[in-house]
């Protein structure tokens, strides 16, 4: 079990970009799946809610790869599914299983599906309902998972009245009417988050929404559609965005920037209740892309008042009332949720959880079946750490890992590791800004920095063989971004020749990955990469990924190592193990000499030495993050040592100090 403690934090500040929208990614893989051809998608959320509906679509025949840049969905067409060999398991993912069942009921195939504890107990009666009457035969436990539909390849036009507003009943019926031979009618109370529509739209199908006349919008989608294949750019997600929003609204002098966030106007209730509230929230740099609106959001720490959230605004800040529950607490007065009861059948019960769990740190809640009322402002710091089970929801995990970043004992996350189902990188971005957060789990990152040719790299690969856990040479996505560049530019850049908008074109795709090749070790990556490692927006970008890496590999292996030359000092301060290799530097270029030669027998001892000066030099000398030993690290002097002794000697250390 992964457990984060949040501990009272000093303002946040800077600028941060939230992962994919977890809706619109969904979309974009099953919608790529019904077109013909190649549909290639950027910034998809690699989520393990979204890898759930990707590895599904898999079993039912569909190819999808990703390339350096892209992932790619070959879809074979309308109705083209294959017979799964295996049971199709969607996690937690609510999304997934619901849309999915809507796809299969509309093929002539049979699937089985079945989820996670948490969305075994979701209910499922709602889409059930309208596929049966759409012609699936359909065997569940009691409307629940698991299960099994046999579709049908010319599904029924239905005309479907939902009592609900759920964008995932909407879709699952699209989905489903879009291999039948008629229109496809479906009306709701209130407007639900309207991607699936749009997203259609822009692949060519006929598709239409119109207000009637009782209050309620209808949609009306023509059958068999010819759909393109198309290049889908995926904003990112509002409702990951609202976390790293609210925790700066309450932490005193925050102010930060959240980048190209979807505000489809129906994802974007949450920041008019805030604006309602006096809060600071500011939608900018709007523009439009693959059929939604995308912009920057910015947000200040605000006094909040109470308010009482409309109604009809309920389905567009549905995800967001748990950490909406954390800021009524932080504003003056009365705020009231009502018309909320679909939260009971979230991922965990939200209401039940967030007012539990807020009385029992001492906030003034009440709930009914369907509302929640919350008298704010009432000042509470615990004596002790607090601790809350996520019961498995990643959305009240963050929200109570908001909150602690206000109290000074903190609050405990148990069952942290359900937060990536939708916002993997929540630990490292929020810890970018300045949120306290400390992941109890990591019993094993080592740092491992030091000079040029000093053995570190030698060192952390032998470490990592020895201990077992993954090892990342950080120099190494320097050189990448470095062979990107030149691939980009076909020119090689010298100081002050850097063109910064192709090089962040670059790293807004960059992720870490193929940096085995024998290319990058060449010295004019190396020469590049050193020009590049000065430039502030390189540096963060690469933090983030680089400390994002030691979470993912943590869960997965239990730890790992991380060398380069700032990795103690600024990527991991906190590391269980920090180690400085170094040796006199002619000791060095000796070394580099020798491996040289074989491959280049009229290079020059002396030319090296002066070489490794100037690195140093440079090195040393970088404003940002340079080389220095760390007053907590240990120093390994290699000069009369083999690379086995130091492997012994730091083994022994660690051994000795675990
Ligand atoms: C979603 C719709 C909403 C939302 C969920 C994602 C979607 O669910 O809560 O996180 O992608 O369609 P409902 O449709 O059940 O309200």
């Amino acid at each position: 079990m992964v457990s984060i403690i949040s501990t009272k934090s000093k303002k946040l500040k800077g600028e941060i970009i939230v992962p994919g929208d977890k809706s619109i990614s969904h979309r974009a893989l099953i919608l790529g799946a019904c077109a013909l051809g190649k549909t290639t998608i950027e910034n998809l959320l690699e989520s393990e809610d979204v890898l759930s509906t990707l590895n599904a679509l898999k079993s039912l025949g569909i190819n999808i790869n990703k390339n350096s840049k892209f992932w790619e969905v070959q879809g074979n067409g309308l109705g083209s599914l294959r017979n799964p060999d295996k049971i199709l398991n969607l996690g937690n993912s609510g999304t997934g299983v619901r849309l999915l069942m809507g796809l299969v009921s509309g093929c002539n195939i049979t699937a089985s599906f079945i989820g996670d504890e948490s969305l075994n107990n979701r209910p499922m009666k709602r889409v059930l309902i309208p596929l049966e009457q759409s012609g699936a035969e359909i065997s569940s436990n009691n409307y629940n998972l698991p299960i099994t539909i046999k579709g049908t390849k010319i599904p029924i036009p239905i005309k479907y009245v939902s009592s609900l507003s759920s964008a995932q009943v909407k879709s699952c019926v699209l989905l489903n009417g879009l291999t039948s031979t008629g229109n496809t009618l479906y009306s709701e109370p209130e407007k639900s988050r309207d991607h699936t529509e749009r997203m259609l739209q822009f692949m060519g199908a006929e598709i239409y929404s119109k207000d009637l006349k009782n209050g309620t919008t209808e949609i009306k989608l023509k059958g068999l559609p010819n759909l393109k294949s198309k290049h889908f750019k995926i904003p990112n997600d509002p409702s990951s965005a609202a976390f790293p929003a609210a925790a700066a609204l309450i932490i005193p002098n925050s102010e930060i920037k959240i980048k190209n966030v979807c505000l489809n106007e129906l994802r974007t209730g949450f920041y008019k209740s805030i604006r309602e509230m006096g809060g600071f929230i500011k939608l900018i740099n709007k523009k439009s892309v693959s059929g939604e609106l995308v912009g920057d959001i910015q947000v200040k720490y605000s006094k909040l008042k109470g308010i009482v959230v409309p109604e009809k605004r309920v389905p567009s800040m549905i995800d967001e009332f748990p950490i909406f529950c954390v800021l009524a607490c932080f504003a003056d007065g009365k705020t009231i949720m009502s018309g909320i009861e679909d939260l009971r059948n979230k991922e965990s019960d939200r209401i039940k959880e967030m007012v539990h769990n807020l009385k029992t740190l001492g906030y003034s809640v009440k709930s009914t079946k369907n509302s929640i009322t919350i008298i704010g402002n009432k000042k509470i710091n615990p004596k002790k750490e607090i601790i809350i089970d996520s019961k498995f929801d990643h959305r009240i995990a963050m929200s109570f890992l908001c909150l602690g970043l206000l109290m000074e004992n903190g609050i405990k996350v148990d069952n942290a590791e359900t937060i990536s189902t939708s916002f993997p990188s929540f630990y490292s971005t929020m810890k970018s800004i300045g949120a306290n957060l400390e992941n109890n789990e990591w019993k094993m990152k080592i740092a491992i920095d030091g000079t040029a040719a000093s053995g570190k790299g030698t060192l952390a690969s032998l470490l990592s063989k020895a201990l077992e856990i993954p090892r990342l040479d950080t120099g190494l996505l320097y050189r990448k971004v470095a062979f990107l560049y030149i691939n980009a530019v076909k020119v090689i850049p010298k100081q002050n020749t850097i063109d910064n908008s192709i090089l962040k074109s670059i790293l807004a795709n960059f992720f870490i990955q193929d940096l085995d090749s024998e290319i990058l070790k060449s010295d004019l990556y190396g020469n590049v990469a050193s020009i590049i490692g000065k430039i502030d927006f390189v540096r963060n970008k690469l933090k983030i990924l680089q400390i994002e890496f030691v979470e993912n590999k943590f869960r997965q292996s239990g730890g790992c190592i991380l060398d380069g030359r700032d990795i103690g000092t600024n990527i991991l301060p906190n590391a269980d193990f920090k180690f400085y290799v170094d040796a006199p530097v002619e000791i060095r270029a000796k070394r580099r000499f020798k491996q040289l030669y074989s491959s280049d027998s009229s290079i020059d001892l002396k030319k090296i030495i002066i070489d490794l000066k100037k690195r140093d030099f440079s090195d040393r000398s970088r404003k940002n993050s340079p080389l220095i030993q760390s007053k907590d690290s240990i120093l390994i002097n290699t000069e009369f040592l083999n690379p086995n002794q130091v492997l012994k000697k730091t083994l022994n250390f660690i051994k000795k100090n675990k």
